[in-house]
């Protein structure tokens, strides 16, 4: 990684999740800066990960050679736009991990010629088991891709997009896939509960499950259909499971449902307000 400074704008959540992450995988505490506005956000950080956060952004990404956009996307431009001048200046690496919002908007925001990367984490990475969509224009060095990736491997996997309309599928799949796997398992607990177990163990037994299927599918190579072959022996009880699932066509469901979050999701980057009309 980069020897340089990393900056954080947005010590919220995910920048929280992300500085955890750094720190649990080397990065000395005096080579992260955050700017953060919330005071209470500020004393989390320095409880929870004994940092000082300031109030200052400009202070914040002074000497970074990594500067990370983790606040709400419609703050992302009234963040960027005072700092213009300086990071036109440094021209650091901005990796953003703002939904929704382009490479074109964050470079105008920033007074053009910065190297951006964008890059979709999802919730699990606050444990420090997310995986991130990235993707970065043909302008971005391999050095930098690289830097990139280091800093959002600290919270999880990375995988690359090679085209940037590809990062709302990315959010599709894996920035609300933790939903879609919660809301299967839940299903599998009330269908249990109403074959007659209790609603705790139904309960246990599904999220339980989920989490062993996800260590399994999770070794690296594995195959998710063959995993799901493996303990589908021929007419057994997964495959009279299995079948019911196919004749109530999961696989179209799951299909549209997929390209419904796509959907809005670029909706939503559309429909965004923008924060300063008068367009300063
Ligand atoms: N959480 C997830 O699971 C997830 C997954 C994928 C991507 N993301 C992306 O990650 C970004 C951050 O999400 P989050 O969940 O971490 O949000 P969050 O908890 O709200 O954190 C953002 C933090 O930035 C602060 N902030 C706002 N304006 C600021 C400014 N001018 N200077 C400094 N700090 C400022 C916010 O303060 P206020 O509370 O006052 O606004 C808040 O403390 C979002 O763009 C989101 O799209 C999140």
């Amino acid at each position: 990684m980069t020897h340089g400074r990393i900056a954080l704008l947005g010590g919220g959540n995910m920048g929280r999740a992300l500085i955890g992450g750094l720190l649990r995988s080397g990065t000395r505490a005096e080579r992260v800066s955050i700017g953060e506005h919330v005071a209470e956000a500020r004393s989390a950080l320095a409880q929870e990960l004994g940092i000082t956060a300031t109030a200052d952004n400009a202070q914040a990404v002074a000497g970074a050679a990594i500067v990370v956009l983790a606040v709400k996307p419609q703050d992302a431009r009234r963040v960027l736009l005072p700092l213009a001048a300086v990071l036109r200046t440094a021209r650091p690496l901005l990796i953003s991990i703002c939904a929704g919002t382009r490479v074109e908007s964050l470079q105008e925001w920033t007074g053009g010629a910065l190297p951006v990367v964008r890059a979709m984490p999802n919730r699990p990475a606050l444990l420090g088991a997310g995986v991130t969509g990235m993707y970065a224009p043909p302008a971005v060095s391999v050095a930098q891709r690289s830097a990139a990736e280091q800093v959002m491997q600290a919270v999880g996997e990375v995988v690359w997009v090679p085209d940037e309309d590809l990062v709302d599928v990315v959010t599709a799949v894996s920035g609300s896939g933790p939903a879609y796997f919660f809301l299967l398992a839940q299903l599998m607990a009330e269908a249990g509960e109403g074959l007659g177990l209790e609603r705790q163990a139904a309960q246990r037994l599904a999220a339980a499950t989920l989490y062993g299927a996800g260590l399994m599918a999770h070794v690296p190579g594995a195959d998710l259909s063959r995993l799901r072959a493996e303990v589908t022996s021929p007419s057994g009880t997964t495959e009279a499971a299995v079948r019911v699932l196919e004749a109530g066509d999961l696989r179209g469901t799951i299909a549209r449902a997929l390209a419904a979050a796509t959907a809005r999701g670029r909706e939503l980057a559309m429909l965004r307000p923008d924060p300063d009309p008068a367009g300063t």
